[in-house]
């Protein structure tokens, strides 16, 4: 199924360049990046994204990328993984998203859940979107089996914590209300790094379900996100926060936690760059009023 003119990865880069913004200098200044999310402030809207398995990319990965964003001031998700290590990264100080898999049997996902108010973190969720296989079966990661979950499981997943609980994998309005009816506190609009060939750009949908959404639950972006324009194009259509997954695979790869602390600086650097740009001194004043699509 998959080839390069459905390459998802590429259709949401294409879409991200084809976005281009306007300027606003007239009563503009320096401006805040500062964001409450769940109760506590954190200093930008860019989290590491729901990653895993980075032991393949540095030794201690994912406790080094928990420690990156601790010291950037930003949020850190994680994906599956074992409880040590998720208290690894909790220990570093960073707040802690845990995304649990839509494993087969819901035991696993209560456990899961479990693990992650036990290790600390700050708020849990699942990736829906990693159910099925793409050859007609149900998926089955690392010999752990899934399923897709129904909107009666969801919410029975999050009544069974008093955290935060957040769906990713979200690219569809109507799974969006799904969320809201289940009671979840957020979203992550994602195509899970092109999980299917030929799914819409993140931000090409998501101003649809902000309007479904308004501001019911957190909304996170992620797909493709590597700089602090793309974090400003998403903010401007919708999104409360973006995650940011392989970009900073290779500062982490090179530079451990600082690699990711300093990308993540960097992309706050940028996003500062164009909001002082555009007049949004904070980032409730970014809008899609600046955005022009690229059509000539
Ligand atoms: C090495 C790697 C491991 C990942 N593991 C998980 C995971 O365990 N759970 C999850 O929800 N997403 C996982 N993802 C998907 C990311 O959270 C994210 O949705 C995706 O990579 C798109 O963001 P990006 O373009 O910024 O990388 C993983 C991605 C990568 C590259």
């Amino acid at each position: 199924m998959e080839n390069d003119r459905l390459n998802s990865d590429r259709i949401t880069r294409d879409y991200f360049d084809s976005l281009l913004i306007a300027m606003r200098h007239i009563d503009s200044q320096i401006p805040d990046t500062g964001i409450r999310l769940f109760g506590k402030k954190f200093s930008m809207p860019i989290t590491t994204a729901a990653l895993s398995h980075l032991n393949n990319t540095t030794e201690d990965g994912m406790k080094k990328m928990a420690e990156g964003a601790f010291m950037a001031d930003a949020v850190c998700f994680s994906g599956m993984g074992e409880a040590a290590e998720l208290k690894s990264m909790c220990d570093t100080g960073a707040r802690v998203i845990k995304i649990v898999k839509p494993h087969e049997k819901n035991d696993k996902v209560y456990a899961k859940i479990l693990e992650a108010e036990e290790a600390g973190c700050f708020a849990v969720g699942m990736d829906i979107d990693h159910a099925f296989s793409g050859n007609g079966e149900y998926d089955n990661v690392m010999g752990l089996p899934m399923r897709p979950k129904s909107l009666e499981e969801l919410k029975s997943f999050v009544e069974s914590t008093n955290l935060p609980f957040i769906v990713k994998g979200v690219l569809s309005v109507a799974d969006a209300k799904k969320c809201m009816e289940a009671g979840a506190a957020g979203i992550v609009v994602s195509h899970h790094h092109g999980i299917m060939s030929g799914c819409v750009p993140p931000l090409m949908v998501l101003p649809e379900i902000k309007k479904a959404v308004g501001s019911r639950m957190s909304i996170f972006v992620d797909c493709g996100i590597e700089s602090g324009m793309d974090a400003y194009k998403a903010l401007a259509l919708g999104a409360d926060a973006v995650c940011v997954g392989r970009a900073i695979m290779g500062p982490l790869k090179e530079n451990g936690a600082e690699g990711v602390r300093d990308k993540l600086l960097s992309m706050k650097a940028e996003l500062m760059s164009v909001m002082e740009r555009t007049a949004c001194v904070k980032l409730n004043k970014i809008d899609d009023s600046v955005i022009y699509h690229r059509n000539f």
